[in-house]
């Protein structure tokens, strides 16, 4: 298996430096040196999703990504401590993998709406109804969902993990947008669920054509949460990470990052030649972890993400079966 390598954080002083303004950087940065002498004396790492504010995402994340890099990187830090600067489901995920780690979450109201729609006895039901078709679950459900689960998937490789079950239906759980995005690129006939995410389902295809009218030339990129009719608008579909590399990659003069707002702030510090649009449709659960609360679950261990025995190594099977499943060239 490959070694994680956690990022080069650089001087405290200069984390910052043109990415928050100076008032508040004096007040930012000994947070962030308390953090980093926590981090040391626990032996501990903090994971960063990539919808973190800047103050995290760029003052003290170890480790940052989408959830399926969130995943992997949990499973190879060699660090005792994870901190996981993302909402519960992402921590959860990251004890499920790791029972031997101790796994704190900032704050423990940091939830989802995917993850809030469906409960473990609703994928009973459904297994019930529909017999020998195989159960795809979203990572953004809660453990005891992925426990009676086939296997999981994530945004970036959804399609991928349909496809390599060889069959020509599955239930796909529970985004139903994600799931008709899916359904839009496979013959797979997909059997849907109807939750969906209060960020992106806020967004709507004429506000991105008037965006088109207003910004000639503009590329729009969405995520896959978004609407079928936002995704029909969009120039690119991809997971939080796909998004990034895109920018990085095609570095279009102006762009819209149809997904929640911090995305584009933390893009945009490396992207210093492509024009941010920004809609702003906040994830109010991400942004109940702050860098005061990560020094707080590192001064106080708290808040310990625990997941039953039983359940976890059942939970355990789908996310590893999709880790195999998407595993990059040599990794086993
Ligand atoms: P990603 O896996 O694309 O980062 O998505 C996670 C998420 O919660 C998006 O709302
Ligand atoms: Fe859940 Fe949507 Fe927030 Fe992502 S953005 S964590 S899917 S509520």
């Amino acid at each position: 298996m490959t070694t994680t390598t956690a990022l080069t954080l650089g001087p405290i002083e200069h984390r910052l430096e043109g990415i928050v303004p100076d008032v508040e950087r004096a007040v930012l940065e000994p947070i962030i040196e308390e953090i980093e002498r926590l981090k040391a004396d626990r032996n501990a790492v903090v994971l960063a999703h990539n919808y973190m504010t800047p103050d995290i995402f760029h003052g003290v994340a170890d480790l940052r990504g989408d959830s399926l890099q969130l995943a992997r990187m949990a499973n190879e830090t060699s660090a005792e401590v994870i901190v996981m600067a993302g909402v519960h489901f992402m921590a959860e995920t990251a004890k499920i993998t790791n029972p031997d780690k101790t796994v704190l979450i900032p704050d423990l109201r940091a939830g989802c709406s995917l993850a809030e729609s469906i409960t473990g006895a609703d994928v009973r039901l459904l297994k019930e109804r529909y017999p020998d078709v195989p159960v795809v679950t979203y990572v953004n459900t809660s453990a005891e969902v992925k426990a009676e689960s086939d296997i999981c998937c994530t945004s970036s490789n959804a399609v991928q993990v349909v496809e390599s079950l060889g069959t020509d239906r599955v239930i796909f759980l529970p985004d139903q947008y994600l799931g008709r995005w899916v359904a839009s690129q496979t013959d797979i006939d997909v059997i849907l669920w109807e939750g969906s995410c209060e960020v992106h389902e806020r967004f709507t295809a004429d506000e991105l054509r008037s965006y088109r009218a207003t910004h000639p030339g503009i590329q729009i990129i969405a995520h896959p949460e978004c609407p079928p009719d936002v995704l029909a608008e969009a120039d690119f579909v991809g997971s939080t990470s796909g998004m990034i590399s895109y920018v990085k990659t095609e570095i279009p003069r102006q762009v819209v990052m149809v997904t929640e707002c911090s995305m584009s702030d933390n893009v945009a510090v490396e992207a210093p030649r492509t024009e941010f649009v920004r809609p702003c449709n906040l994830c109010p659960h991400m942004k109940r972890i702050t860098l005061e609360g990560i020094r707080d679950a590192l001064e106080t261990m708290e808040h310990e993400v625990v997941v039953d025995a039983d359940v976890a190594v059942r939970a355990r099977r789908a996310v590893d079966r999709m880790l195999r499943v998407t595993a990059p060239a040599g990794v086993k």
